[in-house]
């Protein structure tokens, strides 16, 4: 429940607050989506841009006036990335003129206990990206890893969903806890942020989230994170490419052409930024019905016939579920709600394949 005064009180103590340009941050606008619930929890996010100066120092100044105001339990906030300046820095490579890499290396050294980075990514949308980072950390939680899942989707959350996940999480000492459920450990910007905020997030700043949600989130020791990315091949996925810290990505596609050569783009962006193709999997790949008997809707084979052509591995075809859909909705991944089904298993054999290629 949100408490209005609290949530006064709250404002007045960020009207204290300076912006490098001299106002103060609140009356600047750079204070978004502030929030004051009844159990005294304060959310708000800070706008880099607006607030001028160094974000990250008028965060810990802004936290710090908030956490004295009487009734304020714990303050969960974010600032969001500066914008990118219009002149590129020359003389460093720097293939896709990503501007804020400095940054984005920091947050990477943030993930020192984790061994293994592994993005989830397709060149088209709805190709089950989401599906297969939930029920592959799942599965990979079964053969005895610490496993996390980052949902780095900043425009279409899925994780709440596909997790059953609800509620803030909590902030200790300036980090994010992830939330643990099914042995995973789990962050999603939709736990953090309103879904209409984040539309309105252009390419800096969802730069400026991902890197926050890697650096600001308390990961912990992880034998692997697992990283469910958004459709295409965008700002996220170089982001992620050039934090240097991924272990390598797995390609989902459907086995229709089309969807085959948005998938051979995604390959050609990570192998362009060197990162490695741990594999390809290729998901809806039939329809089988009560009698056994298999459709292949999309084509045969198409997934593992691109994945020889690009000399990537081939990790596995996932059949069309009505299972495997409805456990999605019903917020609990097959891999955890009917181990046994056929599809619960082909996770199982995926996961059996990249654990071998893993760092230990
Ligand atoms: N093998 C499958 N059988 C049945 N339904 C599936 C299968 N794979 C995915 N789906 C369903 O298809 C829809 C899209 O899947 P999902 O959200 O995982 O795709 P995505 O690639 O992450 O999409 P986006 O590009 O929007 O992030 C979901 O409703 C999901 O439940
Ligand atoms: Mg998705």
């Amino acid at each position: 429940m949100s408490d209005a005064n609290l949530l006064m009180k709250v404002r007045s103590a960020l009207k204290g607050v300076a912006a490098s340009s001299g106002g103060d941050i609140l009356t600047l606008g750079a204070v978004e989506g502030l929030t004051a619930t009844s159990e005294g929890v304060v959310r708000f996010t800070l706008n880099a841009d607006r607030a001028g100066g160094d974000a990250e120092t008028t965060l810990a100044r802004a936290r710090e006036a908030v956490e004295k105001v009487a009734g304020v339990a714990r303050v969960a906030a974010v600032a969001t990335a500066h914008r990118a300046p219009s002149a590129s820095p020359a003389g460093h490579a720097n293939p896709f003129g990503l501007r804020d890499k400095p940054k984005i290396e920091t947050a990477a050294r943030e993930l020192q206990d984790v061994k293994n980075v592994i993005a989830v990514a397709s060149g088209k949308g709805g190709v089950g990206k989401s599906t297969v980072a939930a029920n592959l950390a799942i599965a990979l939680t079964q053969r005895g890893l610490a496993v996390g899942l980052l949902d780095a989707d900043i425009y279409g959350p899925s994780l709440p969903i596909l997790f059953g996940l609800s509620g803030k999480p909590d902030v200790v000492d300036g980090k994010i806890r992830t939330v643990e459920k099914f042995g995973v450990r789990s962050m999603s910007i939709g736990l953090l942020v309103d879904e209409n905020q984040a539309l309105a997030w252009r390419g800096p700043m969802v730069m400026g989230a991902l890197r926050q949600l890697i650096g600001d989130v308390d990961w912990g020791a992880l034998d692997v994170l697992v990283i469910d990315t958004p459709p295409g091949t965008g700002d996220a996925h170089l982001t992620l490419a050039q934090s240097k810290r991924l272990t390598g990505a797995i390609i989902v596609s459907t086995p229709q052409e089309m969807a085959l050569a948005d998938m051979r783009r995604g390959v050609e962006l990570f192998r362009k930024v060197n990162v490695p193709i741990l594999g390809v999997i290729e998901n809806m790949a039939w329809l089988e019905s009560p009698g056994g008997e298999k459709t292949y809707l999309f084509g045969r084979g198409g997934a593992e016939a691109a994945a020889r052509d690009i000399g990537a591995p081939f990790l596995g075809a996932l059949p069309l579920d009505p299972e495997l859909r409805i456990a999605c909705d019903e917020g609990i991944p097959i891999a955890r709600r009917n181990p046994s089904s056929p599809t619960a298993q082909a996770f199982a054999g995926i996961a059996a394949k990249i654990a071998p290629v893993l760092n230990s």
